[in-house]
């Protein structure tokens, strides 16, 4: 809900309310973004001004107690006394850099208003409200609109802006931000804290949290993409914040390009955060009547501290982000031939895969990497996408209809924005890769990046991977993206500073056009793993491949980090073998598992080599997925405050069922009973929670064994690696009762393991070890 009252807005969502006003020399003075508040006059939250600030500028000659540098404000200029860093910077051809953005008018519009260029969240008319408010400087030729769409029952506001060149010259702008919004530190206790989301390839969004200190803090990208290096997505919190109290504030880009997302605490007790396109290579000249727009910005506030942001933006992704072709559809249990056969894959070897892979209850098939001519290994084949007969001899289709006989759907890789120059595509097209006039272009994996700013380029990937889906009855595609822009110069842009959003603008149209017209096909993005995680991203996909690491320890960290702000059935998230293929750790497949069901489930994994015990488990895990997946998928998702470093208890829940994880990074001897809290249950209802059932691997004890043997076996001889196929022990068997506000206390799990006995009803966790528990009611409270 929107309200306009004597020259305040009122900007209401269910639970928070966003405030400001304009000033009496016409600039937007930022008044509240905070817990709901009823409409009033807000005179008692506005910035005082009854004394003359030190070293500032007046505004105005007859108004020297107005100075735009103390002034909490909502989109600044440029050289008017605000010393803060401006959002915005356009170049003029008469007055350099100067700009005085004032107020002029505004309007209201039933529903979301789509940008032209770049995806944005969307919102009918019941669910979101528009207001587009006019800024101008006729001086300098410059109009600015800022866009604010409140999504009120989602609790989200999302901010963009168009600036428009009205003079009669050329302009260049040099930096445009998507928000700025200046907080009080008060408001976060005066002590705030940032948390950013960082990492490196398969080490993506581990979560930062840090006090923020004077001047900058922030988070930024120039590799082309959202990036592996720090996720868009930020947050800020107050000093006593945890996951379940206390003011916290989001923010996230509906961006795939370089983004600067900033924080800069000034003199005057006043945070300014600010978020958009990097400026960072970046320039944008406009000729006369010429318009430029930003990405959308998404702000949401709790004062319920993390997991309630967590709840709000989870939702506003699900209802406002995703196309709605995917909003709710279950995600199904995917088999995907990377980890296992690499680029060696064949029409014989794909098969002997999808016959276990159905048979263990897995429902989507998908040929990763290695199927089209040339590919033998990453150094060719990129940009043809024609079917390697060799390896497929009665091509596709041929595959696809076998899948379909087992009961499969097939599934289908591509990474359609690159060449390797051993490819028909570079051989005929050289000049289609991105490249500095006059300089040999840099390779990354072996492979160029294709100029999405031609629109030749961008028809050629429309028309090639319209075809491969067209030909065949493909229900889920994965589109790859394996290096970072470098030799970023266009011949089909203005201006070289074009490049890079250019190629991200054009990157979302090509995306559209080829999936929008085929709405069965499932698409999952990733770049090198979560390289490209973010919400323009998902503004067409269901899912993103969260990282290459599947080790389930390092998930931990990787998937946590997203679930601040992106919900659970985009995270797709695979079990693979052990020892892990890059950190060589060897973890239990129980604990494989247990992280992946935490997302959207799938297995990398060369299911021949399972034994019969493993099949057993991965055909219960599957089974146990299908059952609860709507919860897993769709679920509300919390995070439990970690009682040590290494440990984490993740619980997803309905309403009507509950299901936690609880992880064990690093066992410690003799370690004190650990305390499970059933968190949102109803207080007089009395619950069962029973661990799930779980194999112990006895191939995991080594000489251990011998200890409960009859007779001394060699741990690497014939007859306990016969025996570790064919048998296993049970983990893990606990169950315990108790009303939701008894659980809600923490359950004092059962004992682990430390070397005194054996049973069933031990914890064996050791290092890397998991159990999960599922809640089921038991009786109504009165
Ligand atoms: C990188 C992806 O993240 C992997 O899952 C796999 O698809 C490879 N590319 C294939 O080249």
């Amino acid at each position: 809900m929107i309200e306009h009252r004597d020259g305040t807005f009122y900007l209401q969502t269910a639970h928070t309310s966003y405030w400001f006003a304009v000033t009496e020399h016409g600039h937007l003075e930022h008044i509240h973004y905070g817990p709901r508040l009823a409409i009033q006059d807000p005179s008692a939250l506005r910035w005082s001004r009854v004394a003359r600030g030190g070293s500032t500028v007046a505004y105005a000659p007859e108004d020297v107690r107005y100075s735009l540098d103390t002034l909490p404000l909502e989109f600044s200029g440029i050289g008017q006394g605000d010393y803060r860093t401006s959002p915005c910077e356009i170049r003029t051809a008469h007055v350099g850099y100067d700009l005085d953005l004032g107020y002029r008018g505004h309007e209201v519009h039933a529903g979301s208003l789509a940008a032209r260029t770049l995806p944005t969240a969307h919102g009918t008319p019941a669910e979101a409200t528009t207001l587009v408010i006019d800024l101008a400087d006729e001086r300098a030729g410059i109009e600015v609109a800022l866009h604010y769409t409140v999504f009120a029952a989602a609790d989200v506001i999302t901010r963009r802006v168009v600036v428009r060149n009205t003079g009669p010259a050329e302009v260049v702008v040099e930096k445009l931000l998507s928000f700025q919004l200046d907080l009080p530190e008060a408001s976060l206790g005066g002590a705030p804290r940032l948390i950013t989301f960082d990492g490196a390839w398969i080490a993506e969004t581990h979560a930062h949290d840090r006090p923020i200190g004077p001047g900058f803090s922030g988070v930024s990208s120039s590799t082309g993409s959202s990036s592996n290096r720090h996720n868009p997505g930020f947050l800020l919190a107050a000093a006593d914040a945890d996951e379940d109290h206390g003011r916290v504030h989001g923010f996230n880009l509906v961006y795939s390009g370089n983004h600067l997302g900033s924080v800069e605490r000034g003199a005057t007790g006043l945070l300014r955060v600010a978020g958009g396109i990097n400026p960072q290579g970046f320039s944008w000249p406009l000729a006369p009547g010429e318009e430029f727009e930003t990405p959308e910005a998404v702000l949401a506030f709790a004062d319920t501290g993390f997991n309630g942001l967590s709840e709000r933006m989870h939702r506003f992704v699900v209802d406002h982000v995703l196309p709605a072709r995917y909003r709710r559809t279950p995600r199904p249990v995917a088999y995907n031939s990377w980890e296992a056969l690499s680029f060696d894959v064949s029409e014989r070897r794909l098969l002997k895969q999808a016959r276990r892979a159905a048979d263990l209850g897995m429902e989507l098939f998908v040929v990763d990497d290695g199927w089209f001519a040339g590919r033998k290994d990453d150094t060719a084949g990129l940009g043809d996408y024609a079917v390697d007969d060799a390896k497929f001899p009665r091509g596709l289709g041929s595959l696809v209809t076998k899948l379909s006989a087992l009961g499969l759907q097939a599934g289908i890789w591509v990474e359609p924005e690159m060449v390797n120059e051993d490819s028909e595509l570079y051989r005929t097209h050289p000049e289609w890769a991105l490249r500095i006039p006059g300089k040999p272009a840099r390779l990354g994996r072996q492979q160029h990046v294709l100029d999405l700013c031609n629109p030749d380029v961008c028809d050629y990937v429309v028309a090639s991977v319209g075809a491969l889906l067209d030909a065949h009855d493909f229900r889920y595609v994965k589109w790859d993206m394996n290096r970072h822009l470098a030799d970023t110069h266009s011949p089909h842009v203005r201006a070289p500073g074009m490049t890079a959003h250019q190629y991200v603008a054009n990157l979302h149209d090509v995306l559209r056009r080829i999936f929008e017209p085929r709405p069965h096909v499932l698409l999952e993005t990733c770049s090198s793993g979560g390289n490209r995680f973010d919400l323009a991203m998902l503004a067409h996909s269901a899912m993103i491949w969260a990282s290459d690491d599947t080790d389930p320890i390092e998930r931990l960290e990787i998937q946590q980090g997203l679930s601040y702000l992106y919900p659970l059935s985009t995270i797709s998230a695979h079990i693979s073998n052990a020892p892990h293929q890059q950190t060589l750790r060897n973890t239990p497949l129980s604990t494989r598992f247990n992280v992946a069901c935490f997302g959207v489930l799938g297995y990398e994994y060369d299911l021949e080599l399972l034994s019969s015990e493993e099949r057993k488990e991965v055909r219960e895990q599957i089974a146990f997925y299908r059952t609860h997946r709507d919860l897993f998928q769709h679920g509300r998702f919390r995070r439990h405050t970690k009682p040590h470093p290494d440990r984490f208890v993740w619980q997803v829940d309905d309403g009507d069922r509950t299901i936690l994880g609880n992880f064990q990074r690093r066992v410690v001897a003799a370690p004190a009973p650990d305390l499970l809290p059933v968190a949102g249950l109803e207080p007089e209802t009395t619950y069962r929670v029973r661990s799930k059932p779980q194999r112990l691997m006895i191939d995991r004890f080594g000489d251990l064994i011998n200890h409960v043997t009859p007779i001394r076996l060699d741990p690497r001889g014939v007859v306990l690696s016969t025996a570790a196929k064919f048998t296993s022990l049970t983990d893990a068997a606990e169950e315990y009762v108790g009303t939701g506000a008894l659980l809600a206390q923490g359950i004092r799990l059962h004992h682990q393991f430390s070397g005194t006995e054996y049973h069933p009803g031990i914890r064996m966790l050791g290092d890397h070890g998991s159990t999960l528990y599922v809640v089921e009611r038991l009786e109504e409270g009165p």
